[in-house]
């Protein structure tokens, strides 16, 4: 009996023991976004989310929406175990002390989307990173805008661009300077660009920005619409419909292809024509999964890849979405 007993408890203590070990070998990584409101952070997550579930590693997602938060929830993931993880940081400055952060709690670092500056205002080229071609995708955006204007007979002298800018924002300036050398080699006459900054990078941000230049010029009759994103787009566009300019008389082009799904999904068109639809897969689970391999196989990942965009319209939107 007493030998049984003893066989027991060792068998148990080496079950024990292979349990913590699996436990313990699962990695665990970081998502750390600065805008969990925005749809386009939500499907990063949901990205990520979907390659832990697929190769076996658990995603913490922290919303970053300040300096303090972001390095204090870098401090909590290293107490929770986490190895490494992947940041769109609140504030491109941020950079130096975010990467410092990692440095101190050995956490493997990458930045998505927005690019840490450092301290004498260049790229941080050596952290990781992935992110879009921006001014190639602002051009595509302003390119889109001339179709349409053109489609509609629109003589492109006489309309206003309302230029919904965030210049804070390195890869937002550039998506809407590629956008603007767009407008411009198509026939856009300069006199007519309406720069409108943006105090935040959210709808109300646009919509305030956009409002001011609309009261300001009420001799233009056609609007068209370029920013950074589709927040900046959207807010804009519903400005313009305060001031009666609907479908018929204002077109806007977003990135992102978030917000413009369930403006593509209304009866009635609105101005909002289209949008560059970006790959959020490749931002989330790709992400996730390279530094998924990194912590596990030590197998480093590129240190920088860029994105591209589609154009996504009312008539192919539900084909690029996989919607019915
Ligand atoms: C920035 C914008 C987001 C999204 C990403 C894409 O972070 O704020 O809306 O466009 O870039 O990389």
């Amino acid at each position: 009996m007493k030998k049984v007993l003893f066989f027991l408890v060792v068998w148990l203590f080496v079950l024990s023991f292979a349990f913590s070990a699996a436990a313990a070998e699962r990695i665990k990584i970081g998502f750390i976004v600065k805008q969990p409101d925005e749809s386009w952070f939500q499907d990063e997550w949901k990205y990520a989310d979907q390659a832990g579930r697929q190769l076996g590693f658990d995603v913490i997602k922290i919303g970053g929406t300040d300096g303090e938060k972001v390095l204090n929830g870098i401090d909590n993931l290293a107490t929770q175990g986490a190895k490494g993880f992947i940041i769109c940081t609140p504030d491109v400055k941020l950079g130096p002390a975010i990467a410092a952060r990692a440095r101190a709690n050995r956490l493997k670092l990458m930045s998505v989307d927005d690019r840490f500056i450092g301290p004498k205002g260049a790229v941080m080229e050596d952290v990781h990173h992935v992110g879009i071609s921006a001014y190639n995708i602002g051009s595509l955006a302003g390119q889109t805008i001339i179709s349409e204007a053109k489609a509609r007979g629109w003589n492109l002298k006489n309309v206003g661009f309302l230029r919904m800018s965030f210049d804070s924002l390195p890869t937002i300036k550039e998506r809407t300077e590629g956008a603007t050398a767009a407008l411009v080699a198509a026939g856009i006459p300069k006199a007519r660009i309406f720069d409108s900054p943006m105090k935040t990078l959210d709808t109300e941000g646009s919509f305030n920005a956009a409002s001011i230049t609309i009261t300001k010029h009420p001799n233009i009759s056609l609007w068209i619409v370029g920013g950074g994103n589709d927040n900046s787009v959207l807010g804009a566009i519903r400005a313009l419909e305060g001031h009666g300019f609907g479908a018929d008389r204002a077109i806007g082009v977003g990135i992102n292809g978030t917000e413009a799904v369930a403006e593509f999904q209304k009866r009635n068109k609105t101005a909002f024509a289209a949008s560059i639809l970006l790959n959020a897969r490749q931002h989330g689970y790709d992400t996730a999964r390279s530094m998924y391999f990194w912590i596990r196989d030590g197998k480093e990942p590129p240190k920088i890849t860029w994105t591209a965009g589609t154009v996504m319209t009312r008539k192919n939107f539900k084909n690029l979405m996989g919607l019915k």
